[in-house]
């Protein structure tokens, strides 16, 4: 079997590293497309050698610009590289503009195309991502759930006959890595002592940081949180943060370039809290036992908010009590898989080939 992934930002190369090592050990064709949407060496280049994935095969170099220049570059990229490879299934990953731009351009060529991570619904169509996340699934042969809840958005839509429940594959990751991390500490910025409690921060949503007021208000609630706050920042924040003549230091948060994935999971592992616009850190919290905030109106994985192990508020004056309130007693349950939905990835490929 030959599968070619296309992958451009940085959490699709954590969804890419499980299945490239799934497909290889099982004695498939592997080739890798990047069409270059995360460029930054610690967004890209670091993580794929942090994650031991194979270098790409085809890298775009098409990063930045406005979703339609950005897909449409993509598109037009992506059909040149397909051209030149065939393929037994073209694999898409989440809900990028590379995920949008790889589907259409497979599915054009008379490809068949895979979702992995198929399902998911914020049910906000103003999401970039939640319009990626539709479409790729109507055009998709064969859609790869994460979880019950998915595969019942895909249900809803028509698509069922098209769906297999795979588990989810950055839970493999995580869980992997979680166990050789075991109790070592993450390495934080010299000036937050790891010993003493401390919290993780990741903001990068244009909605939370486009508007000036709106980034400066999360930026002062974040610095009232009576702990270390460590915010591990996204190009886009710090790009904004800087247009709106906000100095992240001034508001006593401890600001960090991104960390790589494994040192992301030692520093969520050993934090009493995690706040987050992210997807993937809101499950990473759910699965490493750490309570979780989520700024932002709704969440794409529910099953995190049972006994609130996550909270979903928008609102960011509530997050300090949010990132302060104790340990929920009751554990996490397993509701992402048991670490090896990659295997299932790889042999729902081949039995659909
Ligand atoms: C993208 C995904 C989002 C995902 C996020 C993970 C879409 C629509 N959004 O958002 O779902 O959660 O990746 O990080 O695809 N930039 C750099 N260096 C880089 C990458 C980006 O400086 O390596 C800056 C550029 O100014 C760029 C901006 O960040 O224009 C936004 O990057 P882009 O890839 O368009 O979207 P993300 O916000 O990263």
């Amino acid at each position: 079997m030959k599968v070619i992934s296309v992958v451009g930002a940085r959490p699709q190369f954590v969804k890419l590293a499980p299945v490239a090592n799934a497909l290889t050990s099982a004695g498939h064709e592997h080739v890798i497309i990047h069409t270059g949407q995360h460029y930054d060496h610690n967004m890209s280049e670091a993580l794929f050698t942090d994650l031991n994935i194979p270098a790409p095969n085809i890298n775009l170099r098409i990063g930045s610009g406005s979703h339609g220049v950005q897909t449409g570059l993509m598109l037009a990229g992506i059909e040149d590289a397909l051209r030149s490879h065939r393929s037994d299934w073209v694999l898409v990953y989440g809900d990028t503009n590379s995920t949008l731009a790889g589907s259409l351009a497979a599915a054009k060529l008379h490809r068949r195309v895979a979702h992995l991570e198929a399902g998911l619904r914020s049910l906000n169509r103003r999401m970039p991502e939640e319009i990626n996340r539709v479409a790729t699934d109507h055009l998709s042969d064969l859609l790869l759930a994460p979880t019950q809840t998915a595969a019942d958005h895909l249900k809803n839509e028509g698509l069922s006959e098209r769906t297999v429940v795979t588990g989810d594959v950055m839970t493999d990751v995580c869980l992997s890595l979680s166990a050789t991390i075991g109790s070592r500490l993450p390495a934080l910025p010299i000036t937050v002592d790891p010993r003493h409690p401390f919290v993780i921060a990741t903001i990068h949503r244009p909605e939370n940081t486009d508007d000036p007021s709106r980034l400066e208000r999360i930026l002062k609630a974040l610095g009232q949180i009576p702990r270390q706050v460590v915010l591990a920042a996204h190009p886009r924040l710090r790009a904004k943060a800087e247009e709106a003549n906000l100095d992240v230091e001034s508001f006593g948060v401890h600001i960090s370039d991104p960390f790589s994935y494994s040192e992301m999971i030692a520093a969520i592992k050993a934090s009493t809290s995690v706040v987050t616009d992210s997807g993937g850190m809101q499950k990473e919290a759910y699965i490493l036992g750490v309570p979780c905030t989520t700024v932002r109106p709704e969440t794409e994985w529910p099953e995190t908010l049972v006994d609130q192990w996550n909270i979903i508020d928008a609102n960011p004056d509530a997050i300090p009590t949010h990132a302060t309130r104790p340990i929920p007693t009751v554990q996490p349950r397993p509701a992402y898989g048991s670490g090896n939905a990659s295997e299932n990835v790889i042999h729902a490929l081949e039995s659909w080939a």
